[in-house]
């Protein structure tokens, strides 16, 4: 675990103590399936009172903050300028916020959240970890005050309205210099990224991740994982045994300033075999590709060490 993971699980377990294990548990399953079922939308909201959030905070948010935080070390990769003025719109419990922190301590982060009991609880658990402000806001009619160097919108836009989600896009291009969007690693996730990500081209932006290319996404579902310890909390009250989890996402980094692509993008878990590695590639021409790499091949020590979602050298 790193350090601000086990500041994350410190911050949630002060944050749950003395709350009834079996009254977390009924929120936590009824959190879970209006999520899975992806009945949260405008009009229902996924958290509704202090309990929600706090169910929310303590199964969804280590995972969220996790992928976000893959998402925005892309960002600090391929983006050549740097993020010291940050917005995150929908930021729930703050998990963008904690992954901004982590990558950067002196970012100054606005949260724009319109449940009163996920700001609440976000304030709670920021403190003494790091600074963070605060705006309630609906982001049906929500217009940035600002221009920043970064716009997050981390597993919102499967919460809004096909024409609020556009709008709000819109808005978040005039507003930022790097957008980073990350979605649920589902069909549907990959997309709203993949729609988002065609608005955003259409309003000038270079995409630095995870496509190599700006052309048209070569294939029908990508999505990566990030991996993420259990605490026996999480286990407790998500009936899981596993010690760890992956956390299935769908991302895309867009910029108004300067990247460096990757050459290409590993799209699946690598097969490593005796004597051979085999490598789905995005490319930098926007194919997708399947590569097998021989021990005998130059690259093979660099196929071999490659990870889901890793930059990777074009490998033929
Ligand atoms: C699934 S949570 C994600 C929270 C956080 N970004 C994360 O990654 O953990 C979606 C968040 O978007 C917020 N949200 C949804 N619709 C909204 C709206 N119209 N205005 C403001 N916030 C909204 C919800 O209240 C919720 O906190």
């Amino acid at each position: 675990m790193s350090s601000v993971d086990i500041q994350l699980h410190a911050a949630l377990a002060r944050a749950v103590a003395g709350v009834p294990h079996h009254e977390l548990r009924g929120r936590v399953a009824a959190l879970s399936h209006r999520y899975r079922t992806e009945q949260v939308v405008d009009t229902a909201p996924g958290m509704r009172d202090a309990l929600d959030a706090l169910a929310y905070a303590v199964v969804r948010m280590p995972a969220t903050f996790r992928a976000l935080h893959v998402a925005l070390a892309m960002a600090e990769r391929h983006v050549s300028s740097p993020f010291t003025t940050h917005l995150d719109l929908g930021g729930g419990t703050g998990a963008a916020a904690w992954a901004a922190a982590s990558l950067w301590p002196a970012i100054s982060t606005q949260i724009v959240e319109r449940q009163p009991a996920a700001i609440r609880l976000g304030k709670q658990l920021a403190t003494g970890n790091f600074s963070s402000s605060w705006t309630s806001a609906d982001l049906r009619d929500w217009t940035s005050p600002t221009t920043v160097d970064l716009i997050t919108i981390g597993y919102v836009l499967n919460e809004l309205a096909e024409e609020t989600r556009r709008d709000l896009l819109r808005t978040a291009a005039q507003s930022a210099k790097t957008i980073v969007l990350v979605e649920p690693g589902t069909p549907s996730g990959h997309r709203r990224t993949i729609d988002a990500r065609e608005l955003l081209i259409s309003h000038g932006f270079t995409i630095a991740a995870p496509c190599p290319h700006q052309g048209p996404c070569p294939i029908d579902w990508c999505h990566f994982a990030a991996r993420l310890p259990r605490t026996e909390l999480h286990r407790a009250l998500k009936d899981g045994t596993r010690n760890y989890e992956d956390e299935k996402f769908a991302y895309v980094v867009a910029t108004r300033s300067p990247v460096r692509r990757a050459a290409a993008r590993v799209l699946t878990r690598p097969i490593r075999r005796k004597g051979q590695v085999v490598l789905d590639l995005c490319t930098a021409a926007g194919t997708s590709e399947r590569v097998v790499v021989p021990k005998s091949a130059p690259a093979y020590r660099v196929a071999r060490s490659a990870g889901w979602g890793d930059e990777s050298p074009m490998i033929s």
